[in-house]
């Protein structure tokens, strides 16, 4: 079989890991650790629609009147800074991790994510990332929208109850209640109606469920996949 890629363009190609999933699937942390164990940056592009409606929100608090303009020009403030394995979105050149991360902005973001404009923002941003340094990036469309040509494709899934208790460990740094697992469960699966249409899965990705497999194990799997890859580009 001829392949529509010649051996010299596929080893210019640059290394990009696309890992793609629902909500709490594991996938930015998953991503963090890959990278840090490959030597590659990190991006994790939801961090970017976070920075985006947090902008907009400082902008104007009342999102029922948000346009894709107002939340444009409200983005002017977001940058996208390389740290040493990971690249940091700044907002007004400030981290704002518990912004990005608190319920206002949760809220809101699956609106800014449906902006046409705003996801030529990200992928923009994204892929200038990409451009000098390999890099393993996170999201919903990256393995498709964003990099179709991506060596390494991942699509992460786990059932919703077991992402619940797990956003919930992480959340409250002990052992949920039955109850609280329930509440959870609800909001993300209402969570990924919202974003269903912006969620990809590429025809060439890999599907890897985590609901039985330890953080580790997910590791060692995208590690090997991206090391074979690396391997038969070089060979
Ligand atoms: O993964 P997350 O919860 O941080 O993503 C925040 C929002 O951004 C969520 O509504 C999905 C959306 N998103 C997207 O539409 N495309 C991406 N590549 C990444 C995130």
């Amino acid at each position: 079989m001829t392949s529509p890629v010649s051996d010299s363009a596929e080893r210019r190609r640059p290394l990009v890991v696309a890992i793609d999933g629902p909500a709490a699937s594991g996938k930015s942390s998953t991503a963090k650790w890959v990278a840090s164990e490959l030597g590659m940056r990190h991006v994790d592009s939801g961090a970017l629609y976070r920075a985006a409606t947090a902008s907009a929100l400082r902008r104007e608090p009342d999102s029922a009147k948000w346009t894709e303009d107002l939340v444009l020009a409200a983005s002017s403030t977001v940058t996208l800074v390389a740290g040493e394995t990971t690249f940091h979105a700044r907002l007004d050149g400030a981290a704002a991790e518990a912004e990005l991360r608190g319920k206002d902005v949760t809220s809101r973001v699956s609106l800014v994510a449906r902006m046409p404009r705003v996801r030529e923002w990200v992928n923009g941003l994204v892929r200038q990332a990409a451009e000098g340094h390999p890099v393993v990036v996170d999201g919903r469309d990256m393995g498709t929208a964003v990099f179709p040509q991506a060596r390494v494709k991942i699509f992460l899934v786990a059932d919703p109850w077991e992402r619940a208790k797990r956003r919930l460990i992480q959340r409250f740094e002990r052992q949920p209640t039955e109850a609280e697992i329930a509440e959870e469960t609800d909001t993300l699966v209402h969570r990924d109606a919202k974003d269903e249409s912006q969620t990809q899965r590429a025809v060439d990705a890999v599907l890897i469920d985590t609901t039985y497999l330890t953080q580790e194990e997910q590791v060692a799997r995208i590690v090997a996949l991206a090391r074979q890859s690396q391997r038969a580009s070089a060979g």
